[in-house]
């Protein structure tokens, strides 16, 4: 376990926020609004440490931008508009800018100053009857994607929102040129293949009951081919494994269990949402040559949201993965402004037999709790040794994620970076350098509750303790996100 050493102070000015007298909560300004839209270049000079030459692309984070309008709480923090934040590395330091996604529930509800959509988390003022039949509004704010010359912000239960890279401004919902109909959903998390071609999914009620529908859209960026297969329940499927033939769902006993109060708009999504282990768990394997299902395992029940790299090894699938027991963290993630909401899962590693049937199943080491787990992209679908994700240390002040780890799958070997006291973090991606698998640098957003300002930081991913290497102080906060990106390509204006 080690910490890089921080060998110079940024002078910043900021606020403390409310919380920080109570280390537990040293997290909670992370979760206030960023109101402004910003556009700024940072100089060499405010940089500390110094970005490889190699780091020339743009980093791009995602997530709730406000979680809050004229005065009333959303009703969780997967309700917060999306809000991407960029920024492309140079010569001369680097350039930020950050924008909301204009989606149509972010445009009226700034209009009107007030809450007006139902959401995940909350039903729209006014009764069933203003609910009755209506989904959960799009917020465009859990992940986003770089693929076929597109950056899409995306959402669990909608269409992508497809975003200008260089400037952020919102160009429009994404429907593949309408071959992506309005009743199939684009999940948060697709897979780009070594081939090029990107396969999202989304869940939904087809006139057979639940399904998985499955999308390949072309490196070019068309969706080529489309499925679907039905499935027990409407599980979350937030995540799916990738081999190089193959991809995973895992369907854990996560969903809605008696929809009926949510279609009838009585109570919030979030309300109907259930876990039960006696509804069972399977993984459906399905051929990315047919697009159709191969093999059906039946699992011992656990709750999953995201998966790592998954490979091909003889007869079985081996793919990693963040495991929980149950849904203990729905009450942390429904208070998550107010609470403790440190509580991270269990890196796992599962096989399973393509011949046999077999499943098994193994805990991998940590040195804390974790979610979001990420690897080194060009390995994806093949054979890869390290699993990097954000985790909860224990340095006095928990609360949320405040550290990344490195495990080394062959010898076991764990990292853990700890931000220090009142820095917290989200997903950490995989900037490469080089040739070996794992040479090149961890990206992260890292909020500091002593100034109430966040930086952009690069670790060293391949030395002994994830030494930082470059710290890009940014002139505010950003709100606690989800999930980020980096692409080699250097968004800057004409
Ligand atoms: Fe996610």
């Amino acid at each position: 376990m080690a910490r890089s050493v921080v060998t110079e102070a940024v002078a910043l000015e900021g606020r403390a926020p409310q919380g920080w007298s109570e280390p537990r909560l040293a997290h909670v300004g992370g979760f206030t609004a960023l109101e402004e839209e910003l556009d700024y270049r940072i100089g060499t000079a405010e940089i500390r440490g110094r970005v490889p030459a190699s780091v020339r692309g743009t980093f791009f984070r995602i997530g709730p931008g406000r979680n809050s309008l004229g005065g009333q709480k959303f009703g969780h923090w997967f309700d917060g508009d999306g809000m991407l934040h960029a920024l492309t590395f140079t010569d001369e330091g680097a350039w930020y800018r950050n924008r909301y996604v204009r989606t149509p529930k972010y445009v009226r509800e700034t209009a009107a100053q007030q809450v007006r959509c139902r959401s995940f988390g909350h039903n729209a003022p006014g009764g069933w009857l203003k609910n009755i039949g209506r989904p959960p509004a799009n917020c465009a704010n859990t992940s986003m994607v770089w693929h076929g010359d597109r950056l899409l912000a995306l959402w669990e239960g909608g269409r992508p929102w497809e975003v200008d890279p260089v400037s952020l401004a919102t160009v429009g919902e994404c429907d593949y040129g309408g071959r992506l109909r309005p009743w199939e959903p684009f999940s948060a998390h697709g897979s780009v293949h070594p081939n090029g071609c990107y396969y999202n999914h989304g869940v939904s009620m087809g006139l057979t009951g639940p399904r998985i529908n499955l999308y390949e859209v072309s490196p070019a960026g068309r969706l080529q081919r489309k499925s679907h297969f039905r499935i027990d329940r409407l599980a979350f499927v937030h995540d799916a494994g990738m081999s190089a033939r193959y991809k995973v769902f895992l369907v854990h006993p996560l969903g809605l269990g008696n929809p009926l109060p949510f279609m009838l708009g009585l109570k919030a999504f979030d309300e109907c949402v259930e876990f039960r282990p006696e509804w069972g768990m399977k993984a459906y394997v399905v051929s990315l040559e047919t697009l159709a299902v191969e093999r059906v395992f039946e699992l011992p029940p656990f709750a999953v949201f995201h998966l790592g790299n998954c490979r091909e090894r003889g007869d079985e699938l081996v793919l990693e993965l963040v495991r929980f027991e149950d849904y203990a963290v729905a009450e942390a993630l429904r208070n998550v402004f107010t609470c403790d909401a440190s509580q991270g899962g269990q890196p796992w590693q599962l096989r399973l037999n393509l011949r046999t049937g077999q499943v098994a199943g193994q805990p991998l080491p940590m040195a804390a709790s974790c979610e979001f787990p990420q690897w080194d992209l060009r390995y994806s679908a093949g054979e890869s040794r390290y699993l990097y994700s954000a985790a909860i240390a224990d340095n006095g002040t928990p609360g949320f994620f405040n550290a990344i780890q490195r495990l080394d799958t062959e010898t076991g070997a764990v990292t853990l970076h700890d931000l220090g006291p009142g820095r917290f973090t989200s997903e950490a991606v995989f900037v490469a350098e080089g040739q070996a698998e794992g040479d090149g640098y961890l990206c992260a957003v890292v909020y500091d509750a002593r100034n109430h300002r966040s930086e952009v930081l690069l670790l060293d991913a391949r030395s002994a303790a994830l030494e930082e290497v470059a710290a890009v102080p940014l002139r505010h906060h950003v709100p606690f996100g989800f999930h980020c990106g980096y692409t080699s390509r250097a968004f800057l204006p004409a």
